[in-house]
């Protein structure tokens, strides 16, 4: 057993996301019994609420459906549950370094830290910015998830 949190800013856009398209690409390889995923935000503004319109258009164009997401925030016990804590960008890196207890920081990392080109290291925030950005976004995002789950499915 694996499991896997996906952290952004507001738990809305980018990180689930993350967790509506590693979530398929686990079921796809029959691992979902082995992997446990979720997604949560560092901040609260949007907790309760599912993903934005714009995020779920988006990814169902590409067959992921994340209508089901509801967001929260990071909580203390996260660092403890969860095997591998990926930020999307390097000030949500910082604020889960803050938070969590020494102990738990070599669980924390940039999720495209996994892709395969280093040469992005963050997954930019699409809220303010157009449909483009959410494409890029999920761009990213396969990439990376494709690399994670080989990383985690030869841990096995
Ligand atoms: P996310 O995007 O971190 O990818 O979910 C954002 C969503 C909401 C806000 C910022 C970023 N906001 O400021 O409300």
């Amino acid at each position: 057993m694996a499991s896997v949190l996906f952290v952004c800013l507001g738990n809305i856009c980018r990180s689930p996301t993350a967790h509506g398209v590693f979530r398929q690409m686990v079921q796809d390889r029959g691992l979902e019994t082995q992997i446990h995923i979720d997604s949560a935000g560092t901040g609260g503004w949007h907790v309760g609420s599912e993903p934005d319109n714009r995020a779920q258009a988006a990814a169902r164009r590409r067959g992921y459906e994340l209508s089901d997401l509801r967001a929260r925030q990071v909580s203390l016990s996260d660092f403890e549950r969860f095997d591998y804590v990926l930020a999307m960008d390097k000030d949500n890196l910082r604020d889960l370094q803050r938070q969590a207890p020494a102990v738990y920081h070599e669980k924390i990392r940039l999720f495209l830290s996994y892709r395969d080109d280093g040469s992005i290291a963050e997954v930019p925030d699409p809220y303010y910015g157009g449909e483009q950005g959410f494409n890029h976004v999920l761009d990213l995002v396969e990439e990376a998830s494709a690399a994670l789950l080989d990383t985690i499915a030869a841990r096995l």
